[in-house]
This record gives structure tokens, sequence and C-alpha cells, in this order.
């Protein structure tokens, strides 16, 4: 269910235009849902949810996923500001073993690819069964680092954006859309 329009004006005051609007979010995340629950139809995925941007689009896409399938999570930094300082740390690790087990990393957005290749060089070392990617957004043009996402919600332009989990210095997240900011 959107959001009422009119709500968040505080927020939005910071917008300059709204890129992904809330209900084409919805839509486009409801039909990743289908698409993994048909791809991983006899397994049982575990999805690790990169925080903290994936959070959103995290709870959206688990209850779009009608085969059973566990979570966990990771957090790892190398943004300041709108910029990567291209330094990954890894700042939280899995509770369980992904030893045999098919890994779908669940990511906000891929930009140059940094992240996620630290992220998979270090999942590999632990020998799950299979491990793929749905990232709600990319930037195709920023890539740094060749990575692999099987499953992208929107590829958008190389703008800074925010809103449904992705902030600029933890502020925005809470917006309902996706936007680009002023
Ligand atoms: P990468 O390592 O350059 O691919 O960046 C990945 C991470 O940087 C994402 O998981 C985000 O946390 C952050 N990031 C990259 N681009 C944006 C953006 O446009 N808005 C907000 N966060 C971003």
């Amino acid at each position: 269910m959107p959001f009422a329009h009119g709500t968040h004006e505080k927020i939005n005051a910071g917008i300059k235009k709204i890129l992904i609007p809330e209900e084409k979010i919805l839509t486009r995340v409801k039909e990743l849902g289908e698409e993994i629950s048909k791809d991983y139809a006899t397994k049982n995925p575990i999805l690790i949810g990169i925080l903290k941007g994936s959070l959103f689009f995290l709870s959206d896409l688990m209850r779009a996923i009608s085969v059973d399938c566990c979570v966990d999570f990771m957090s790892l930094a190398s943004y300041s500001g709108e910029k990567s300082n291209g330094i990954v740390r890894l700042l939280l690790d899995l509770r369980e073993s992904i030893e045999g087990r098919d890994v779908l990393i669940v990511e906000d957005i891929v930009d140059t690819g940094l992240t996620l290749s630290y992220l998979e060089n270090i999942l590999k070392t632990r020998n799950p069964r299979s491990l793929e990617v749905c990232s709600l957004l990319s930037k195709p043009e920023c890539r740094k680092n060749a990575v692999k996402t099987k499953y992208v919600g929107f590829n958008i332009p190389n703008e800074f954006v925010v809103g449904y989990g992705l902030d600029l210095d933890e502020k925005y997240r809470n917006l309902p859309y996706i936007g680009v900011l002023k």
C-alpha cells in the first residue's frame, strides 16, 4: 500500500526529482520475487541483506518470495557522503555458515562494483553451493569491477540517489521512493 501523497514534506524539500515512484518499485520487487521463486523452486536459499541500504528492499523482496528461504545480514563500509573512498571494510559478518547453501546477496545498489566484488571474494571462500546477486538498482556506467548481477530491479544513470533505504550520511532512507538530490 503506497504512502499517501503529501507525506514526508520536510524531507521531500531536499529532492530534485523522483526517479522511481513507490508504486513502480513495489511492482518491480514483486516481479523479482516471482522470478526468484521460480529459479529457486526446489531450493531453500539464504538471502544475505547488505546493511543498511537494502533494509526495505530485502523485507519487501522476501515477502514476495514464495519458496522456503532464510535471511542473514552483513554490513560493509566504503562510502563517506556521495563518494566511495575505494576501501571496503567488513563491519558485520554472518551468524551462520553458508557452506553448501544457495546464497543470494541482496544489495541496494551496485555502483563501481567494488563492494560487491569484495563481498563475493569473501563468500566464495566459504564454499556456498551457488552465489548470486539481486540488486534493486545498478549504475552500469560507473562500473570499475566486473560483477555478475543476476537480478536487477532498475538500471539507472550516474546520479546519486536516495530513498527506499538508500541514504546520504544516514538521511533520506525513509523516503518511500527513489529520488535524486538537489
Ligand atoms: P560500489 O562499491 O561503488 O558498487 O558501491 C556500493 C555501495 O555504495 C552501495 O551498497 C551503497 O551503499 C553505496 N552507494 C553507491 N551509489 C549510491 C547512491 O547513488 N546512493 C546511495 N548510496 C550509494
